[in-house]
């Protein structure tokens, strides 16, 4: 056994325990399928006021390890929790992540973010050498994590513990980068060196995750088109620059979808279970949910759109409600199911005033409801702006529900556009409502030719990401680093 290799996640989120999106979903299923392949595997990960142990033993592990941030040194709480016969290790301290939300509240981000995941950072890397093994890969996913890279590229120098350690970042979303004051850098132990353009700097400014890209051996992202859009001006951020001079050390490898939890055939929140082979159940849900939302029952008998996601730019919601109304002449259903900016939520809630029994939304987010909504609607919408990977239209395709969504990142990756063969739904140019409004249209004359919307639909749920081809993935970046499962 001691010949495995051992891989340390670092990350912000976690299914079960903690999730504002698809992160903590990836999280959930790579390291099990990691260890499935011969490596070891442990997570390290907040421990939010907020987290749920979702019926896991978590149990405190230690009380007082050190921890040299901020000045003067302080100290973390370990609990240690396992799932799926991976150890997962919270690093707790009340101050910084005892709250009501992850990283912000509805007036903006908390104030001390950056400290708070510089905390995590130093925490997770000083738990790890408290452990006393030092892991062959520190694998580091998005801003809260990636400075873990530049202490690292720093610390293998002098401190023989971390002399061998490799580094992998994982970029899921650019447009969170973890960018403050210069001022923040010099408190946040980094040495002199890091401070410049091809570093921790960005613009004057302190960049977090610029730091990661800088500093990681390897740099992925979540899909083949993610990591080419993020090298050019129009999707990289501002980062382009350093991730075109990474592009020899850049990989997009396609994340996969959890069918032990996101698969209608063994559902644990469905009122009834189907298959390609047995659809009866797909009706009996989108009645369920019809109820559920309080919708027309006559909605039943039309085409029912569904929408689940942040309430952001990002997903395009303000492109559905663009065309919400005119939806709603055509005479379909919609349901959404989300959260975020304020302003979007308010002229949702005024639009389903209007147009009662057809368009039902619930602002915020439970799994139970987005399971609903996956099953019990035809189409699901993902306007997305852009898309790192997207993993909500794998599920739809999973459960039947045929994804119309722009052509972009993760999303051109995994949807086979009609009427290509073996089309699997439809895309559209990423930013266009009357593109949007024509993919539905489109879509509406399919529905109303049933063989071909069977057909269609047949196709979409034979459609399969696994987790396992994902790792894969990622054991080659970790082989290429020199680091080799023994059975691979
Ligand atoms: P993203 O991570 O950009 O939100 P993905 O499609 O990769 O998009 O993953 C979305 C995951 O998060 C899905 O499991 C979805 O059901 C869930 N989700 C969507 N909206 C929310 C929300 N407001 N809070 C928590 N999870 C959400
Ligand atoms: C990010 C991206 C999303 C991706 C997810 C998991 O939240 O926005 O596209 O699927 O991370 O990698």
């Amino acid at each position: 056994m001691a010949d495995r290799p051992l891989i340390l996640h670092i990350t912000s989120e976690m299914y079960p325990f903690s999730k504002t999106g698809g992160l903590a979903d990836v999280l959930g299923a790579l390291p099990p399928a990691l260890a499935e392949k011969g490596v070891d595997v442990a997570v390290v990960t907040p421990f939010y006021g907020r987290l749920s142990t979702a019926g896991y033993p978590v149990r405190l592990l230690h009380s007082d390890v050190p921890v040299g941030y901020p000045w003067p040194p302080t100290t973390a709480e370990v609990f240690h929790s396992d799932y799926q016969g991976v150890p997962v290790y919270f690093i707790s301290r009340g101050e910084y992540f005892d709250r009501r939300f992850y990283y912000n509240t509805h007036r903006g981000d908390y104030f001390d973010n950056c400290e708070r995941f510089v905390f995590f950072c130093r925490a997770a890397l000083e738990w790890c050498k408290f452990m006393g093994r030092t892991p062959d890969v520190v694998h580091a996913h998005d801003w809260q994590a990636a400075l873990s890279m530049a202490y690292l590229h720093y610390w293998r120098q002098i401190d023989p513990f971390w002399k061998d350690v490799k580094t992998v970042l994982t970029i899921h979303n650019l447009a969170f980068q973890g960018r403050y004051s210069s001022r923040l850098f010099w408190e946040c132990g980094l040495p002199t060196s890091a401070w410049n353009m091809d570093g921790a700097e960005f613009w004057g400014d302190f960049n977090m995750l610029k730091a990661g890209i800088a500093y990681a051996d390897h740099v992925t992202t979540v899909s083949p088109s993610y990591a080419e859009e993020v090298q050019t001006e129009a999707f990289g951020c501002g980062l382009e620059g350093i991730l075109r001079k990474r592009s020899a050390d850049l990989t997009g490898i396609l994340n996969g979808a959890d069918y032990d939890v996101w698969d209608p055939r063994g559902d644990k929140y469905l009122p009834h279970p189907y298959c390609r082979g047995n659809m009866k159940g797909k009706r009996i849900c989108k009645e369920h949910l019809l109820r559920e939302y309080g919708m027309d029952p006559i909605v039943a008998t039309r085409p029912l759109l569904g929408f689940i996601g942040r309430l952001r730019r990002q997903k395009g919601i303000d492109l559905l409600l663009d065309i919400l109304p005119a939806l709603m002449k055509i005479g379909v259903g919609v349901v959404v199911l989300g959260e975020g900016n304020l302003e979007f939520e308010a002229q949702l809630m005024e639009l389903t005033e209007k147009y009662q029994g057809r368009l039902a939304a619930r602002i915020g987010y439970t799994e139970e409801l987005a399971h609903y909504i996956q099953a019990g609607t035809d189409i699901f919408l993902m306007p997305s702006r852009y898309e790192p990977c997207g993993l909500t239209q794998m599920y739809s395709l999973r459960f039947g529900t045929v994804p119309i969504a722009s052509a972009v990142g993760g999303l051109r990756d995994t949807i086979v556009p009609y009427p290509r063969y073996g089309a699997t739904g439809f895309t559209f140019a990423p930013g266009d409502p009357s593109a949007f409004l024509r993919a539905i249209m489109d879509a509406l004359s399919v529905w109303d030719k049933p063989k071909k919307w069977t057909q269609l639909r047949s196709s979409a749920m034979k459609a399969s990401f696994s987790w396992p081809r994902s790792a894969e993935g990622y054991l080659a970046v970790y082989k290429k680093l020199g680091v080799t499962a023994p059975d691979a």
